[in-house]
């Protein structure tokens, strides 16, 4: 959400990984429609969109942004969130391939059920959303490799060789990336935001609306802090949506405020030191994951 848009998905592309338009980050279908077209102006490989399915304050009309990403011609999805049942039946209808992420080995069964073409499965380290099992992707990862049979992508807490090694080691078939994406040179967002993801560690997130069923894992900044407080107390959800509100987060987004909303960003924060190009990023956990692969697990075995 809003730094999933055509300039970083289109340098992800470039350098050969697949990149997705959040497509909510754009405020109407046409506006997403625009959007892949910029993608396309500036890149010929393939992308996708994300089609998050949540609670949310104000719920948008998910069945136009279904038609409008069709309509476009994209035919990669990722769904992610709950129900996405109906969801996944129209894309495939229209011969969409889908990428279900969800955050639980018996979501991933039923995603595969529903015909989800593979499967993104985020550990309890995630970015966003994790779920409310608090399964770490150590033990999820091999947990879904060992029921799931469309390939699988390990998701929450990747950001460099060492962890496209392990995932791959864990039965995983390729990994997704959410916040190590935020801290390079391409990302459309405040460098502020940048620099504070390196500045960062493993410890600085929150967990907040756990009492409202809806954990997510963001940013520990002065809003997330007071969510928190909040909730001890009780309050419900309506007390703290105002301090919440994706607008709010947008506007510190912008403007480089880093404590006027919350923003999303996972423990891999703790791993990320340096704000490369996407291109220089790509390659790096690449051929970094091949000498881990090639030199350090091959001479264990020696
Ligand atoms: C800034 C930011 C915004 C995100 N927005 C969405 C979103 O709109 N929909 C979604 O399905 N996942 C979203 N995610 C989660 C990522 O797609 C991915 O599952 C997660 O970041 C993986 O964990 P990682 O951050 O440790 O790589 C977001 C992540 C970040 C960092």
């Amino acid at each position: 959400m809003w730094v999933g848009r055509a300039e970083l998905v289109a340098a992800v592309a470039d350098a050969g990984a697949l990149g997705f338009l959040t497509a909510l980050t754009q405020p109407s279908p046409d506006a997403l429609v625009a959007e892949i077209a910029r993608v396309r102006a500036m890149t010929d490989r393939p992308f996708g969109v994300n089609l998050t399915i949540l609670p949310s304050i104000n719920p948008p009309p998910y069945e136009d942004y279904c038609r409008a990403i069709v309509a476009a011609g994209v035919n990669i999805v990722e769904t992610a969130g709950s129900r996405p049942a109906q969801f996944i039946e129209f894309f495939k209808g229209h011969g969409v391939k889908i990428i279900h992420k969800c955050t639980s080995v018996r979501h991933a069964l039923s995603a595969e059920r529903m015909g989800a073409d593979a499967i993104s499965i985020d550990g309890f380290e995630c970015a966003g959303h994790p779920g409310e099992d608090d399964v770490s992707g150590l033990v999820l990862i091999p947990a879904a490799a060992d029921k799931v049979t469309v390939p699988i992508l390990a998701s929450g807490g990747f950001g460099d060789g060492r962890g496209l090694a392990a995932a791959l080691a864990l039965g995983a078939d390729g990994i997704n990336m959410g916040t190590r994406f935020c801290a390079t040179a391409e990302a459309p967002i405040h460098r502020a935001f940048k620099l504070a993801i390196v500045a960062n560690d493993e410890r600085s997130t929150d967990v907040i609306f756990r009492s409202y069923g809806n954990s997510a894992r963001v940013a520990r900044n002065a809003i997330s802090q007071r969510v928190i407080a909040l909730e001890r107390e009780g309050r419900p959800f309506d007390d703290v949506a105002p301090l919440v509100k994706g607008t709010r987060g947008l506007e510190g987004l912008v403007a480089g405020d880093l404590d006027h909303g919350i923003w999303t960003a996972g423990q891999v924060q703790g791993l990320v030191h340096d704000i490369p190009t996407v291109d220089e990023l790509v390659s790096r956990i690449v051929s970094e994951a091949q000498a881990i692969i090639r030199d350090r697990l091959a001479s264990l075995m020696s």
